[in-house]
């Protein structure tokens, strides 16, 4: 019996601790946590085995408050119009994303009145095959001298011409929707800006390689070398607060995003630590 009650006492004294454990650690690593994405895209095969350069596919990381996911036009260079892997099921699904889905061909007399900014009847015959009826305000938009667009409001439907006949896609919207991996807790107002950051380390991480590889003169390189220099800077820029991506096949936090984080490398770099800069 006294052992039974001793073996409580330690229970009771402890089981809190353990509860506090079992909660911090739960959300300690659950920041961590990957996400499935609608794409299997991967940071390895693009970054990793591709080199290519973060801003080629985040394009507002140094230039506005959020570095911004691709726009599919981007993909499109390599899966669509060079055929980069056409086969894998995971690019049909991202081609089926930026192509929309195939409506109907139509006769090619349609491309003059396409040209002339009618709809023709065809047009109108496919998509009330599809459920759809035009609405009278509807309107074409020309692309380019291979492309039209169908606007009825907020609906999109375009007319491509390929190997020599048009075809008529539906308005599957034309862009994907990743799943948001670094978000800020919604408290304060605080607002984060990519730009002031990115332009902040850039120029000190190249500094940096500049005089671990003992290059002097960095405006005497060829042109390509200098870019290939400001690659590597710019993926150490991001690095530190996101980690290496390219060896991630899903990117997941590296840091929780809270407060102290951002304070502890404002007190490092001597950068402003006034409430109001970062609460608006
Ligand atoms: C080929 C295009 C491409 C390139 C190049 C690229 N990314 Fe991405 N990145 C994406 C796509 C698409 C997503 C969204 C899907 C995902 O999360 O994997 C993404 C997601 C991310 C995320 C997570 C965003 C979130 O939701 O919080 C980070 C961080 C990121 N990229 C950093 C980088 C860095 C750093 C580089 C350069 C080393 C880089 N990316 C290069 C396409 C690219
Ligand atoms: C510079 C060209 C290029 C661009 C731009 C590009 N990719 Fe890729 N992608 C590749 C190459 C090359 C591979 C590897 C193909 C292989 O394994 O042989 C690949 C592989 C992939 C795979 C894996 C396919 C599989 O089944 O193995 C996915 C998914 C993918 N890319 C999605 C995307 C998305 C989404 C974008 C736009 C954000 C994008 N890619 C932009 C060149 C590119
Ligand atoms: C000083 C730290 C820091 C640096 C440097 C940084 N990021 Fe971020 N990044 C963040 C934070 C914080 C968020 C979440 C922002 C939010 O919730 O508004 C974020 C969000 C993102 C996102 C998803 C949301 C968005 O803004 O579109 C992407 C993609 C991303 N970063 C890419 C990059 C790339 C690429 C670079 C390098 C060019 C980079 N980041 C450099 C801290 C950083
Ligand atoms: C890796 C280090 C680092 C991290 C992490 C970081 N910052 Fe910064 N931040 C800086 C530096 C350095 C500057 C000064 C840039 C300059 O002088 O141009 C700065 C500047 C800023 C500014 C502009 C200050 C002004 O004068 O207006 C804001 C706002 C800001 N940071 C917000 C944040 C927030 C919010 C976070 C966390 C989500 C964060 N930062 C995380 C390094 C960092
Ligand atoms: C460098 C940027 C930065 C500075 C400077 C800063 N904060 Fe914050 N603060 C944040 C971020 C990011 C969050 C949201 C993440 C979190 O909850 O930790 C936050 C959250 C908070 C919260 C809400 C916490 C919660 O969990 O609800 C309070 C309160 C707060 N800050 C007060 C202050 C005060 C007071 C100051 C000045 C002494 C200050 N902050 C300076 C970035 C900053």
């Amino acid at each position: 019996m006294k052992k039974n009650l001793a073996i409580f006492a330690v229970l009771a004294l402890f089981t809190p601790f353990f509860l506090i454990f079992l909660g911090y650690s739960y959300g300690y690593h659950n920041y961590k946590k990957a996400r499935v994405q609608p794409i299997a895209f991967t940071h390895k095969i693009h970054v990793g085995q591709l080199n290519m350069k973060c801003t080629q596919c985040h394009l507002y990381a140094d230039k506005g408050p959020f570095a911004t996911t691709p726009p599919l036009s981007v993909c499109k260079t390599c899966h669509v119009d060079q055929g980069v892997k056409a086969n894998s099921p995971q690019i049909q699904k991202l081609t089926a994303h930026i192509q929309g889905k195939l409506l109907g061909e139509l006769p090619p007399e349609t491309e003059g009145q396409l040209a002339h900014a009618k709809i023709p009847q065809t047009i109108h015959d496919i998509l009330k095959k599809n459920g759809t009826n035009l609405s009278e305000k509807s309107t074409v938009r020309f692309v380019s001298s291979n492309e039209w667009e169908i606007l009825d409001g907020k609906k999109l439907w375009t007319v491509k011409k390929e190997q020599n006949k048009l075809k008529l896609y539906s308005n599957k919207p034309p862009y994907i929707e990743w799943k948001r991996i670094h978000r800020i807790p919604y408290v304060s107002n605080v607002g984060f800006t990519h730009k002031r950051h990115v332009r902040y380390f850039l120029p000190r991480y190249l500094q940096q390689i500049l005089e671990k590889k003992q290059i002097k003169d960095f405006y005497s390189l060829p042109s390509s070398q200098r870019e290939e220099l400001e690659k590597q800077a710019l993926k150490q820029t991001c690095y530190q607060c996101h980690g290496q991506v390219e060896q991630m096949t899903i990117p997941r936090k590296v840091s929780p995003l809270k407060m102290g984080w951002c304070i502890t490398c404002h007190v490092k770099h001597n950068a402003p630590r006034d409430c109001w800069t970062c609460h608006q």
